[in-house]
């Protein structure tokens, strides 16, 4: 009896696991090599046989050998409310298996490999408990394999550049990915699938890139540290889920939300959190009208700040942004940063005097750390500046993070390492302490924490609008919505009407800046340019900005193709208003936007589109504005010029 047991254990060595409507299936199995898994969609193979496992430093690798222990399934099935962002629920609906695995030999490590199947994609996370001689570990190498078919098309940006995320994507083929691919990593298979690998809940590892590995299979590179590690971890340990979302067209990849679905809900009350936008003293720097560091052109002065403030107050936006307040802008600020003081400010700024005024006008000020990554400076100052904050009633702060790696206990680390991960981690939860919410530049890739931590409102994490004057194709944020924004919002600092500075020209048409607040979302939404820009003349096209909100109840994406163009609706979360919002390349366009989402009765759309004649070359500022009654049974007919773009205001009447 026995022997038959035993025998038919040792013979389970696959398992299946299906999504909820069983199109998406994913196969385990476990054999002498070691672990493998498997994805199909719709019975087209996406990703083929991938090895799962690691190498560690002084310790055996465990990927072989091994058995299953035991199998254990559970459904899930939850509809999760948001605080904020572009949807107030979303479904956590999925199959899991929980397989416990086992070395067959001694040292007979265990570990367990957790994976979830929903509608739309695979997750799964290694989860390793303590065991004896076997606690603390140093990884080599993740062995995560994505056996995506190599003549799959791929969207990407480089990983360990200088610059972080902000690079232009580039489109190409899985085959040429010998060099690591920051994620969300987008892909086309041959066979029609759109798929994106991703990760979530991001905690105390490193950041996970993806490149083709020694046998040519798209694998995990977990970003290493100085010391050539990946992570130094403390059993018990799970790493970030690995993600990959799947999509039947490019469009319906945008709304993919496992990342939140996969990260746990918060463990505080976060009711406090409020989504903002907000002026800055900042564009008025990039034109070089303006200075961060002190002197004659000095951007952070008292009394700028409270021109800013009574500016703000008029426009109807309720936060100013003030960058280059403190000391230590000075001359190259880029190596200088490292005296930068938080507590400390120029002569020429009083900050409480500065903070009591715009309190008294009910404007938020966001504060401003840039700490140009020389984080053990910022480390020993972090809670007092957070305290200097708190104590004059400033709830939001803008941090950045800029130079190509940052200074932590004295080396020299990626943004995107273990030890950047855990600086980030520190500065949300201290935040969120002290009820403080954050717009992070040159961040973390997003990974859906903000669902644990809801006063994360924000990040960069691309090329933003800064970049304009030549780096930026129209293109560009064509490629965001399945790309970069599949990680979470992002600050792209929209907004910006003065497109022909002479120091700094925009490629856009006028009315695409408009549209970019309803097409990247953000909890922080920036109004980027300097306040006298949206009064007068360009009023009119000011009143969608000031109308447009910061949080949503829904989100439907309408139309769009990676890197051409990309046509969207939110609903208002205090209203029954819609917004739409839609870009495109360099190629015009005209769109038939059916409007059969509404409920019943009449709307008014306010409608801010390119004239036939714009082009972001020659032709920036034509556009008209018009109106029209429409209901859920009307089709708006719309144009967008090259580089150009639209803004809708459907207002129930
Ligand atoms: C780069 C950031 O992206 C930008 O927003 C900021 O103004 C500068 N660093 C200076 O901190």
């Amino acid at each position: 009896m026995l022997k038959w047991a035993n025998l038919f254990s040792i013979q389970k060595t696959h398992e299946t696991i299906s999504s909820p409507d069983g199109g998406v299936v994913c196969h385990i199995s476990v054999a002498s090599g070691g672990v493998v898994y498997h994805i199909d969609k719709n019975n087209k193979p996406v990703v083929k046989s991938s090895r799962l496992g690691f190498l560690f430093f002084g310790e055996k690798p465990l990927y072989s050998n091994l058995k299953i222990v035991r199998a254990v399934r559970k459904k899930n099935r939850e509809i999760v409310k948001l605080l904020w962002g572009e949807d107030s629920e979303i479904s956590n609906n999925c199959n899991e298996l929980i397989l416990y695995l086992s070395e067959k030999t001694p040292p007979e490590r265990i570990f367990t490999l957790r994976f979830r199947v929903f509608n739309d994609g695979v997750a799964f996370r290694y989860e390793i408990p303590p065991q004896p001689k076997f606690q603390r570990l140093s990884v080599e190498e993740e062995l995560t394999e994505f056996n995506f078919d190599l003549n799959s098309a791929v969207w990407k940006i480089p990983a360990y550049q200088p610059d972080r995320y902000e690079y232009n994507y580039e489109k190409n083929i899985a085959a040429n990915l010998t060099e690591s691919a920051h994620t969300p990593l987008t892909f086309k298979t041959p066979n029609g699938v759109y798929a994106s690998i991703h990760e979530a809940a991001l905690y105390d590892y490193g950041s996970m890139n993806v490149k083709l590995n020694s046998s040519s299979i798209l694998s995990s590179d977990i970003t290493p540290l100085s010391d050539n590690s990946k992570a130094h971890i403390n059993l018990p340990f799970n790493t970030p889920w690995r993600v990959i979302m799947l999509a039947d067209s490019a469009i319906e990849l945008t709304t993919n939300r496992m990342i939140y679905a996969l990260n746990p809900p918060p463990t505080q009350d976060f009711s406090w959190v409020k989504t903002l936008k907000f002026l800055g003293i900042w564009w008025a720097m990039y034109v070089g009208e303006w200075t961060w560091a002190p002197g004659e052109n000095h951007g952070a002065t008292t009394a700028h700040a409270k021109d800013y403030i009574d500016a703000a107050l008029s426009l109807g936006i309720s936060g100013l942004l003030i960058e280059g307040w403190n000391d230590g802008w000075e001359g190259d600020w880029l190596e200088n940063g490292i005296n930068n003081k938080f507590t400390v400010s120029t002569s020429d700024f009083d900050l409480p005097r500065v903070a009591s005024y715009a309190k008294s006008r009910n404007i938020e000020l966001v504060g401003h750390h840039e700490t140009v990554g020389f984080i053990d400076n910022y480390e020993k100052q972090l809670e007092s500046a957070y305290n200097y904050y708190a104590s004059n009633g400033i709830n939001y702060i803008k941090t950045g993070y800029a130079g190509s790696k940052m200074l932590i206990h004295g080396c020299r680390e990626y943004h995107h390492s273990q030890l950047g991960v855990n600086h980030y981690q520190k500065t949300v939860e201290l935040a969120a302490k002290k009820h403080i919410c954050l717009d992070i530049h040159e961040p973390i890739k997003g990974t859906g924490i903000e669902r644990t931590w809801p006063n994360l409102l924000t990040r960069e994490g691309a090329r933003g609008q800064e970049y304009e004057g030549g780096a930026l194709s129209p293109s560009h944020v064509c490629f965001l919505p399945y790309t970069r924004l599949l990680a979470g919002g992002m600050d792209y600092t929209s907004g910006i009407f003065d497109l022909d500075h002479p120091t700094k020209k925009i490629h856009t048409t006028i009315t695409r800046q408009l549209a970019y607040f309803v097409v990247i979302y953000s909890g922080m939404q920036m109004v980027a340019d300097r306040p006298h820009l949206y009064e007068a003349k360009f009023a009119p096209l000011f009143k969608f900005i000031k109308n447009v909100p910061t949080n949503f109840a829904k989100t439907l994406p309408l139309a769009g193709e990676i890197g051409e163009y990309y046509i969207v609706a939110r609903q208002d979360r205090d209203s029954s208003d819609w917004y739409i919002g839609g870009v495109t390349n360099e190629d015009s366009r005209h769109a038939n936007l059916y409007l059969n989402f509404l409920s019943d009765g009449e709307y008014l759309a306010e409608i801010y589109a390119d004239a036939t004649d714009a082009n972001y070359q020659t032709n920036k500022f034509a556009h008209k504005i018009f109106e029209q009654k429409v209901t859920k049974d009307s089709i708006i007919k719309i144009f967008m010029a090259p580089g150009g773009g639209f803004a809708i205001r459907l207002r129930k009447l």
